[in-house]
Order: structure tokens, then C-alpha cells, then sequence
């Protein structure tokens, strides 16, 4: 149940998150060990989306949960959906976990990986039907901005395996982070923003506050949301 990163090339990528230890809860350890064979994809092994889930339904990748609380809730009322939830966060894989047993949801599968590797290796082009990803990490200092996971080719590649007419879906509280996502999502010529200023959306109704979204609030910081979709 380690992080088991294959030896390739993509090691040797700056990734956009630095292995952290992260304190479980007991619950959390407890929820590792019972529930991760019911809910936790193997990153060794190939799937077939369509039979992972005991319903076929559009399939939604959320990219860095986190503590997956918004996750849960999105899964829990769009029961016609199937989510994939990506996280490197042990505990928050856990936390998750808690979760989905709790309210005995059977949509949402998941990988404890790095979302870029599950991207190349695990999804097949044009399958997804929604890519979100809610508050990445914003790597405020310029000299950390490499670190930031939305950048052309992290674009190229979520639009190739969005369906026609799939979403791709970010939101952040960092308005720098903010401009240069939008910049870098104008610029692919697969995604057309749905914002009718060609700039930010609203918050839509379906998709709830996450964790990290609050404490932002608290901090007195904005909040956009980006929506584009594939022609
Ligand atoms: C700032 S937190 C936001 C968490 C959550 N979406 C929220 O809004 O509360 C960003 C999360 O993305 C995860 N993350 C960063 N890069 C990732 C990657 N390449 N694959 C999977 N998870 C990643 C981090 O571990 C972290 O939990």
C-alpha cells in the first residue's frame, strides 16, 4: 500500500506535490487497512473503467481530493455519475475512505497515485467524461511556479482523454495561479470556456466548498472557477 512509483522516465519530472508523512487518524489507519480493497485501485494493474463500477455511468476524475469531503459529497448526489478520485495524500485517502463506507457509496473508485502518471498510464483517450481539480497546490513563489500542474502539457493531455463535449473543471483562490490557468486554457485549441466572458465562471451549484476552499475564505482570499469544454 506504498507509494510504488514505476521507474521510468516520469520520475526524473518535477512533480506537483512533495511526498509528505501526514499523520493519520486512528479511523484513518483503521479505514487503510479495511476499506482499501473495496475502493482503492492497484496503479500496477490495467483497468477496464467500464466494468469497475458495479453501474455504467460517465466517468469524472478528480485530481488532488485531499480530504475528499467535497468529493464524497459530489458522489453522494449524483448517484448517475461514477467518480475517480487521485490523491498522494495517504491520510486523506483514508479520510475518504471513511467516507464513502459511511454512506455506503458504490460510484467512487481510487487511485493513491500521481495523477499525471494515472492520466498517461490508465485512462484511454476520449473516455472521461469530466476532469476536476479543486485548489491545486498553488506554488506561490515564482521559482516554485514549474511545480504548478496546470501547464500546456498537463492541458494537452487531460483534453485528450476528455470525450467530446467532457469538462474539464478547476477552481483556485490564488489569483495569479488563476490568470495563468486561464491563459494556458485559452491557448488549447481542443477546449472552448464555457464563462460567457471568455474569463471565470461562477461557482456552479454542483460543486460544494472543499476543505482547502474554506480556510482560503477564512483568509479573506477570492476564489475563480475555470470551465472548459472539448468540441
Ligand atoms: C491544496 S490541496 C487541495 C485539496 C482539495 N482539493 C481541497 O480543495 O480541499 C491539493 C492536493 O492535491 C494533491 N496533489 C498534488 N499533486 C498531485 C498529483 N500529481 N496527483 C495526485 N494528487 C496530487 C495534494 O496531495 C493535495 O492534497
Amino acid at each position: 500500500m506504498m507509494l510504488n512509483f514505476s521507474h521510468t522516465v516520469a520520475d526524473y519530472r518535477i512533480r506537483s506535490f512533495i511526498r509528505r508523512q501526514g499523520r493519520a487518524t486512528a479511523a484513518q489507519k483503521q479505514a487503510l487497512e479495511s476499506l482499501w480493497d473495496t475502493y482503492c485501485l492497484d496503479p500496477n494493474q490495467h483497468y477496464d473503467f467500464t466494468t469497475v463500477f458495479p453501474q455504467s455511468a460517465p466517468l469524472i476524475m478528480e485530481i488532488g481530493f485531499g480530504n475528499g469531503e467535497s468529493l464524497a459529497k459530489m458522489a453522494y448526489e449524483n448517484p448517475h455519475l461514477n467518480y475517480l478520485g487521485i490523491e498522494v495524500h495517504r491520510p486523506g485517502v483514508g479520510h475518504l475512505m471513511l467516507l464513502l463506507a459511511q454512506k455506503q457509496l458504490t460510484n467512487v473508485r481510487l487511485f493513491h497515485h500521481d495523477a499525471i502518471e494515472i492520466l498517461e498510464q490508465h485512462i484511454s483517450d476520449h473516455s472521461l467524461a469530466g476532469v476536476q481539480l479543486f485548489f491545486p497546490d498553488p506554488w506561490q513563489k515564482r521559482c516554485h511556479h514549474k511545480r504548478r500542474i496546470v501547464k500546456p502539457s498537463f492541458v494537452d493531455l487531460v483534453s485528450k482523454k476528455l470525450i467530446p463535449g467532457g469538462y474539464f473543471h478547476a477552481a483556485t483562490d490564488w489569483e495569479h495561479y488563476a490568470k495563468d490557468m486561464l491563459k494556458v486554457l485559452s491557448t488549447n485549441k481542443k477546449l472552448v470556456n464555457t464563462s460567457h466572458d471568455n474569463t471565470y465562471c461562477e461557482r456552479p451549484h454542483y460543486r460544494p466548498l472543499t476543505k482547502f476552499e474554506q480556510r482560503g475564505i477564512r483568509l479573506g482570499h477570492g476564489v475563480w472557477d475555470l470551465i472548459f469544454k472539448t468540441t
